[in-house]
């Protein structure tokens, strides 16, 4: 079965290098604001030096607002212009203040579809609307100095340090900013977006960083400590309208959030959302979800992949909801989340109050759940709950939070109203023994576990499907144990078309072995060390498209095996094949490929004389 290969457009984007326009540095010319009277004394207010530097700036064209080593105390608004880079050197520090000066909140016709905060941005540190090409750089800070709000504030007072609406072209790169109020950052209706190395420091305030109705956004290198969510990604109506986001990628980063989530969609979900890839993130305390995505105001949010991801001290570790709170000013209806990938995803959870990981869609058609694959996504929860009960939790359709919806009644998964939802490779413990069932899927379809471990549960099953026909579930508890499939009004389907195909199914130019453990099926290929030693089988496709190839291997050596790849005899590429560290230590490397429909050839021949690894299976998504 060939499934829409949904990330294949922001993959090719990425290769090309070519989705976003990097903003360059904004005109020549260097305004440095002691020469316009800022005295970096700490106590004058340098807020009208610094604006006429920025304003003598706008009328050269656009340059780079200098701020040298210094603490530059800022009682009033900035108003950023297009084609200005901010420049806060290292020992520079834009301070904010608490003498109520700041910009009124501004009346917004649209203010009651999202919080306060939301809803008014002049009343911010700094701000700008439609500015173009605009960057914050430099070693220096930007505080807000225990001054900013967090909740809802009063006339002068502000609750942000930089909001922008309708930007283009926006940098922000190696600036710390600290104690933001209710948000450190809002940008809302912007394009065009590249972050590397900001740090935010606000576990103390609210929110970190806030993307809303943005697309186009590279954000790398990030360290963000919030005390409410650290990276959140909304879409609110706040503009007066439903606006689209996507197109972002986020890696190499760290976040945590004290109460709430660390890398969130929603809950304001007006927009669609579309092609996000997370990759290399570790997230350290959440005391909600740590990967959440909720679909409360309509929103369809689609194809985002989330890989290499570790998560410590997470309440609710993986959360998707949809929810039927529907507060836009365009009358939405209920939303949908489609097209979803975990690989290599760990938590460690928090040792008391857990949310078991939940996949909760809405029963109508068109508002579940569907297309989530999860690989290699390892969960370690608190368990120790002795009730056994197996009925449908409590849920408010309006609430996005992990305890809008009560105690699962599975200790590892509950899954409610989703659709093809795949686990691969994956596994559940806990640590302190638990009467629930691993898994739970309620009122689903096509629900497959494969290779999937669940500590046993104290009670009487391990895995539990209610309603939820075409299931097929195939895995051991940690002792090696088949797990204890139960179901209710439910039916089996394990010989649904196949997706995987086992390389000793395949032609192996080498030895079929079976002497590592962890392999799938009856062995492994153990390629001929030697170049052009090859790999091939036919893969079915039912409609031409791009696929993904998921090739699992071992390569027990410290040197990786390049092979190159290709599909009906067209060279498609190379996969490096990395060590993997032992021979009985498998991953998986993902390419995707163009199929036809019907039967194709896939190769993979190695380029050196140590061949390939050993292979184990190809998978077609
Ligand atoms: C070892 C290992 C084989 C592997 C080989 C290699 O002999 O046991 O499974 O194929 O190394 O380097 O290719
Ligand atoms: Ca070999």
């Amino acid at each position: 079965m060939l499934r829409r290969l949904v990330n294949a457009a922001s993959v090719l984007a990425l290769a090309a290098g070519a989705a976003v326009a990097v903003p360059g540095v904004a005109g020549a010319a260097t305004f440095n604001v002691r020469d316009y009277g800022a005295t970096g004394n700490g106590s004058s207010n340098d807020t009208p030096a610094i604006q006429r530097a920025i304003d003598a700036a706008s009328a050269a064209g656009g340059g780079t607002v200098l701020f040298p080593s210094g603490t530059y105390q800022s009682r009033n608004t900035i108003h950023l212009r297009s084609d200005i880079t901010v420049q806060l050197d290292a020992g520079a520090t834009l301070r904010g203040a608490g003498n109520d000066q700041y910009d009124e909140a501004e009346d917004n016709p649209w203010d009651d579809y999202q919080d306060y905060g939301h809803s008014h941005f002049h009343n911010s540190m700094i701000y700008g609307d439609r500015l173009d090409n605009i960057a914050f750089t430099g070693d220096g800070v930007i505080d807000g100095g225990g001054h900013l709000i967090t909740g809802n504030p009063d006339d002068g007072e502000a609750d942000k340090i930089i909001t922008l609406t309708r930007c283009d072209g926006l940098r922000i790169d190696d600036i710390t900013l600290r104690r933001g109020g209710h948000f450190a950052m809002l940008i809302n209706g912007c394009t065009n977006v590249t972050s590397d190395n900001l740090t935010i420091d606000t576990a103390s305030d609210r929110d970190g960083w806030n993307v809303i109705s943005t697309t186009n956004v590279r954000i790398t290198n990030a360290d963000i400590r919030a005390n409410d969510d650290a990276l959140a990604f909304k879409s609110d109506y706040a503009l007066g309208s439903k606006l689209p986001n996507g197109n972002v990628q986020v890696s190499d980063s760290y976040l945590s959030a004290v109460c709430c989530n660390a890398l969130m969609f929603g809950s304001e979900t007006c927009g669609d959302f579309t092609g996000y890839d997370f990759e290399r993130i570790t997230i350290d305390g959440s005391n909600k979800s740590g990967l959440g995505m909720v679909s409360m105001d309509g929103t369809v949010i689609s194809d985002v992949h989330y890989r290499d991801i570790t998560m410590t001290n997470v309440r609710s570790a993986i959360m998707q909801k949809v929810g039927t709170r529907r507060r836009c000013g365009n009358n939405p209806g209920v939303g949908r989340i489609h097209d979803i990938t975990y690989e290599n995803i760990t938590s460690t959870g928090q040792s008391s109050n857990n949310f078991t990981a939940t996949l909760w869609g809405e029963s109508g058609a068109n508002n579940k759940i569907s297309d989530v694959t999860f690989r290699n996504v390892d969960l370690t929860v608190p368990g120790g709950n002795d009730d056994d009960a197996t009925g449908v939790p409590s849920n408010d359709p309006n609430n996005y939070n992990p305890n809008s919806i009560g105690t699962r009644p599975a200790y590892g998964w509950y899954l409610r109203n989703v659709n093809n939802v795949r686990f691969v490779d994956s596994s559940v413990q806990f640590n302190s023994g638990d009467e629930r069932a691993a898994v739970i899927a309620n009122n689903s379809t096509a629900v497959v576990l494969d290779d999937f471990v669940a500590e046993r549960s104290a009670g009487p099953r391990d895995v539990l499907l209610q309603n939820t026909n075409g299931y097929c579930v195939r895995g051991t508890n940690t002792s090696g144990d088949a797990l204890r499939v139960s179901q209710t009004g439910s039916t089996e389907s394990c010989s649904a078309p196949g997706t995987r195909y086992e390389a000793e199914s395949g032609l192996c130019e080498g030895t079929v072995d079976s002497n590592h453990a962890g392999f799938s099926g009856a062995g492994f290929c153990n390629t001929t060390n030697a170049v052009g030693s090859a790999q091939e089988w036919t893969v079915t496709a039912t409609q031409a498209g791009t696929a993904t190839l998921v090739f699992r291997y071992a390569n027990g050596t410290t040197t990786a095996r390049p092979m190159d790849l290709t599909v009906g005899g067209t060279p498609v590429g190379t996969v490096s094949f990395a060590a993997t560290g032992a021979w009985t230590t498998w991953q998986t490397a993902s390419v995707q490929v163009p199929l036809t429909a019907g039967a194709n050839t896939v190769r993979i021949a190695a380029t050196t004389a140590n061949g390939g690894p050993n292979l184990d299976y190809v998978e077609v998504l």
